[in-house]
């Protein structure tokens, strides 16, 4: 059977990567986490002091940046290197949750992930999640879903996470923070994050990880049957 191409977007913290993830082993797809190519892109501005509204700044810069993926089929981990440096512990931090959306909406930060992204979708077979993959990375996608989740759920659940690795964050900073992203990837002017008309909706609130997973797989699986 012939791969396709599947899209999971959605607001902040829905989960999108976790299922992505899980999809990609299932189908011996390749996962590829888009939020994590800004995340980079947006450490290494913090690191050299880049303005994200200071556009010939940014342009610079973006000659200066190589994102790539290091892969682990047996441990089902995709870690993000930036200039070959591994950051995959580095982007999830706050400091960088507290920038991106800003540096996602710049132009020139928008064109450069898009064109990487569809250039790693030229042999199919691929699960891409972020904000506008089904709208404007692959609007021709086999099959796009679009993940959301009650704010609370949401909220609890990115806290969870991010208090295993720092005790001291609180639950105002962390749903403050996914709120700010949430309003800024809506209204921004290039690739807004939206729900593609034609993407099926999964709600994940009340599903555990294997509920939402089967379900999924039973779309990706009807839809490979249909179109590859
Ligand atoms: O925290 P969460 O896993 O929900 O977000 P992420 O997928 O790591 O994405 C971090 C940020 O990158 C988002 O809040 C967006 O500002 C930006 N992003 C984007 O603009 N377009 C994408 N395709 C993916 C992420």
């Amino acid at each position: 059977m012939r791969p396709i191409i599947i899209t999971l977007d959605g607001y902040s913290s829905c989960g999108k990567s976790t299922l992505a993830k899980a999809m990609a082993r299932e189908l011996n797809y390749v996962f590829i986490d888009s939020g994590a190519m800004y995340r980079a892109i947006t450490l290494y501005f913090l690191r050299h002091h880049i303005d994200p509204k200071d556009n010939s700044a940014v342009r610079q810069a973006l000659t200066e940046i190589n994102l790539d993926f290091d892969y682990n089929a047996e441990q089902g981990t995709s870690d993000m290197l930036l200039n070959d440096e591994n950051v995959e512990a580095l982007i999830r931090d706050m400091l960088v949750s507290e920038h991106v959306s800003e540096v996602a909406a710049n132009e020139y930060v928008r064109a450069f992930g898009v064109a990487q992204q569809q250039k790693m979708g030229l042999k199919k077979g691929i699960v891409m999640d972020g904000r506008d993959i089904g709208t404007t990375v692959f609007p021709a996608a086999e099959l796009k879903i679009f993940v959301t989740a009650d704010p609370v759920v949401r909220v609890e659940r990115r806290f969870k996470e991010l208090l295993a690795k720092n005790p001291r964050i609180t639950i105002e900073e962390v749903k403050d923070n996914l709120e700010m992203r949430d309003y800024i990837d809506s209204n921004r002017e290039f690739s807004p994050l939206r729900q593609a008309a034609d993407a099926k909706v999964l709600d994940n609130s009340q599903l555990t990880r294997e509920e939402q997973l089967a379900l999924a797989l039973s779309w990706a699986q009807e839809t490979i049957a249909q179109k590859a």
